[in-house]
């Protein structure tokens, strides 16, 4: 047994009652059952996508206070949140009405309605390669039949993307454009053009998912969401609030096409009826407050200050056995060893018996064996001093794997 499956206990193969074919493709995240292993006392964990605590502005709780909340609520969401959002969207460059946004309940949700929209067995899906774990979980679950485009440092392979939709004819393609997981790539203006000409070319509908959108450390150039370039194909885009204010309270939102839209609000009242309505209010009253500037620059300088320490302390311990590029926002860096080296699990098995998490880049791709070379390593809830040991260890690990 390794030392993951002691942390995590698997489930038994053998259920006694019979199950719907499609949990013959339920995997387990990863990264969840990393985060259980990384929670023991001592261990230094670059493994989860959480961020920093410390970082988080106060939670409203007059909104938990307020009774009139504790009731039912609509499935759509909170009018002020619905409105408070529609502004936050339109002041990322994609205009929306409050009408056209759902609460969810975390953005996740969001990945598993679109998958319910698009997906049948065998359905085409085209992704980043890599991509979010988690979106690959509940696609696989749904049946799809996954292809991916690779990344350059600018934002997908154009002919790469175009040859794909071209052959596979994908049901619909997932993108996370702003300072995407893993890799952090931030796609230039050129690229979301390009996308967006070709999404509306072969009139293919796009999921855009953009957590990590305002965790903007060295941003150059405008972000403008690529739905709002679109002019034929439909679209879903996904945002959270989890990388900025407060993940556990799971507040979320999807703006859609108007055609999708009626389709979503459906699944979501299928799904959980509504959003707790205590935690959109919370939200909405922190897109309507005055802090917002000031909290975002706090998180960001806090996050700038932890990106530098690890990029320093990569240097040191992983300079002449990897390379990788700064990343200009969100949580992560993505390293890719050079040579014959690899981050399998058993690299990770390893690491962990000796107090380090980190996230093998195996997860990360619909193909698994496309991800040897690659680790992914969060920055934002370790010290310097931590940083520095654990990498140490890590690196000690990968040489002698
Ligand atoms: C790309 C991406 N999409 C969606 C999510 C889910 O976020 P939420 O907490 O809003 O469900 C994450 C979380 O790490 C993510 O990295």
């Amino acid at each position: 047994m390794t030392y993951l499956e002691s942390a995590v206990p698997l489930a038994p193969t053998q259920p006694e009652f019979e199950l719907a074919h499609r949990t013959a493709r339920l995997k387990s995240s990863l990264v969840r059952d990393i985060l259980a292993a990384a929670a023991q006392p001592g261990m230094i964990s670059f493994a989860g996508g959480l961020p920093a605590a410390d970082l988080m502005p106060p939670l409203p709780l007059e909104a938990f206070a307020n009774s009139a909340l504790h009731q039912y609520g609509t499935s759509e969401g909170e009018p002020a949140y619905r409105s408070a959002v529609a502004e936050w969207i339109g002041s990322m460059g994609l205009e929306v009405s409050a009408e056209q946004v759902l609460a969810l309940s975390g953005s996740q949700q969001g990945l598993d309605f679109a998958a319910k929209l698009f997906i049948d067995e065998d359905s085409p899906v085209l992704v980043e390669g890599p991509t979010y774990v988690a979106a690959l979980q509940v696609f696989e679950l749904f049946g799809a039949d996954i292809a991916s485009v690779p990344l350059t440092a600018e934002g997908p392979d154009l002919a790469a993307f175009e040859a794909l939709l071209a052959t596979r004819k994908p049901r619909c393609v997932y993108l996370i454009p702003c300072f995407q997981n893993p890799s952090g790539t931030c796609y230039s203006p050129a690229a979301r053009a390009g996308i967006a000409e070709l999404l509306d070319r072969y009139n293919v509908p796009l999921i855009e998912d953009e957590p990590y959108r305002s965790v903007a450390l060295d941003v150059e150039h405008p972000m403008t969401p690529i739905c709002a370039l679109l002019h034929r194909a439909s679209w879903i885009y996904l945002g959270s609030f989890s990388k900025i204010l407060w993940p556990g309270l799971r507040i979320a939102y999807l703006a859609a096409h108007p055609a999708l839209l009626p389709h979503l609000v459906r699944l979501k009242q299928a799904a959980d009826l509504h959003t707790q309505r205590p935690g959109q209010a919370a939200v909405a009253h922190w897109l309507a407050g005055g802090t917002q500037a000031s909290d975002l620059g706090k998180l960001c300088s806090g996050y700038r200050l932890r990106r530098n320490a690890m990029q320093a302390a990569l240097a040191r311990h992983f300079g002449d056995i990897a390379d990788w590029q700064t990343p200009r926002g969100g949580l992560f860096f993505w390293l890719r060893l050079r040579g014959e080296l690899s981050a399998t699990r058993a690299t990770l098995d390893k690491a962990l018996a000796q107090g380090v998490a980190f996230m093998p880049g195996e997860a990360f791709f619909p193909d698994p064996l496309q991800g040897r070379q690659y680790l992914r390593l969060n920055y934002s809830r370790s010290t310097p001093e931590e940083m520095e040991r654990g990498l140490a260890t890590l690196a000690a690990c990968i040489r002698g794997a």
